[in-house]
């Protein structure tokens, strides 16, 4: 879709559902929040397991003066945690943010052994493209834990921003469950409705741990879900490296070093398009919600399914009452004597859920602060 024909078909669907007619601000929410309540820099915590879209993400949030980072949290996922967290600190480094305090987290799922991505990501995460160990080390506080106290620190500021396995994030909610209504907003790449790329359900990051997905999706806290749906339509080219390798600063220079790896291991896997820019998506989506549509579901997890674990189940009420949705779940089998039930009655939308993306703007803002020209 070119950015004019996102201008008009995004103005066509502000005339239509009332979830729409609110403005969604950067640290808002599904609530409405007047824009004025909060003004950046926007306190952050960014839940990571770095991974080569990661490391885009994280460079592209550091380089981003809207953004107060508290804190960047590794967990397992795409990589090992002694692969991620390393890769984690890398980039801090690279973009010279030591102020930053890195901590690392779980490693591995709440309940299940963990699935790497390291066909996609390479062994060391990062496509292959070699850097020096970091010199900086990591807080001596476990991720959870620190989510919990920054979070408790400045109740209603935080949001976190998850592009990785919310083990993490579950991990501190099931410690201290109160967090779910002190933090400002749940920012996730993560899920689909459109769709999985694990599986013909799952989405990645949601299937590595659909059960901590599940303690966040009931949590109650605000979620935004930059999905598939999305970040699908992110496809990294070789402009967009050129771009990178022009940049005069070392931010972009290792940028340029890892999508130049990317690309090459993508074209050799069969790919004719990529890597996908999703997890930077999710941080563009906080920096300026306005690159995206946005429709209100009320989302949960499947995590019983044989086939379909980590699948994000999203629902709409048709009539576009925010609180009739009715959540039916499966048809009994002969063994139950019950009725069919009604899993959940009059349940509300917990999340916001990225629809489409004027994916041109998107390269701008992502290609543009890398480089250093924005
Ligand atoms: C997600 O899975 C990971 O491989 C990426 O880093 C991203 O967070 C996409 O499904
Ligand atoms: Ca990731």
């Amino acid at each position: 879709m070119t950015r004019r024909q996102f201008g008009a078909s995004s103005a066509s669907a502000l005339a239509l559902g009332p979830f729409l007619r609110t403005e969604y601000s950067a640290a808002g929410s599904v609530a409405d929040q007047p824009l004025h309540q909060v003004r950046p820099p926007f306190r952050v915590i960014i839940d990571t397991d770095p991974g080569v879209d990661d490391a885009f993400a994280l460079l592209l949030a550091m380089r981003s003066p809207e953004l107060k980072i508290e804190g960047i949290t590794a967990v397992a996922g795409n990589v090992p945690l002694e692969v991620g967290l390393p890769n984690a600190l890398r980039m801090v480094e690279i973009a010279s943010r030591a102020d930053i305090p890195v901590a690392a987290g779980a490693k591995s799922p709440l309940l299940r052994r963990l699935v790497t991505a390291v066909y996609a990501h390479g062994d060391n995460g990062l496509a292959g493209a070699v850097f020096p160990e970091p010199k900086i080390r990591p807080t001596g506080e476990h991720a959870a834990d620190f989510i919990q106290r920054t979070v408790r620190r400045y109740p209603g500021e935080v949001t976190l921003i998850t592009i990785g396995p919310v083990t993490n994030v579950a991990g501190a909610l099931n410690s201290d469950p109160e967090l779910a209504g002190m933090v400002r907003n749940l920012v996730m790449m993560g899920g689909s409705l459109s769709g999985g790329n694990i599986t013909p359900a799952a989405e990645f990051n949601i299937y590595v741990d659909p059960e901590a997905a599940r303690v966040v999706f009931h949590s109650g806290m605000p979620i935004t879900m930059v999905g598939l749906d999305v970040t699908r339509k992110t496809a990294l080219t070789a402009e967009h490296l050129k771009a990178l390798e022009a940049g005069q600063n070392a931010v972009s220079q290792a940028a340029a070093a890892i999508a130049r790896k990317a690309i090459e291991q993508h074209r050799q896997g069969g790919f004719p398009s990529g890597p996908n820019m999703h997890d930077p998506l999710a941080i563009a989506a906080f920096l300026r919600p306005s690159l995206l549509k946005w429709e209100d579901y009320y989302v949960d997890i499947e995590t019983a399914g044989e086939l379909t674990a980590g699948e994000t189940v999203g629902y709409r009420s048709r009539t576009g009452q925010a609180a009739a949705i009715e959540i039916r779940g499966s048809a009994p089998t002969l063994a139950r004597s019950e009725s069919p039930s009604t899993l959940r009655d009059r349940v509300r939308p917990n999340t916001k859920v990225a629809m489409d993306v004027d994916s041109p703007s998107f390269f701008d803002l992502l290609i543009g602060r890398l480089s250093g020209k924005q």
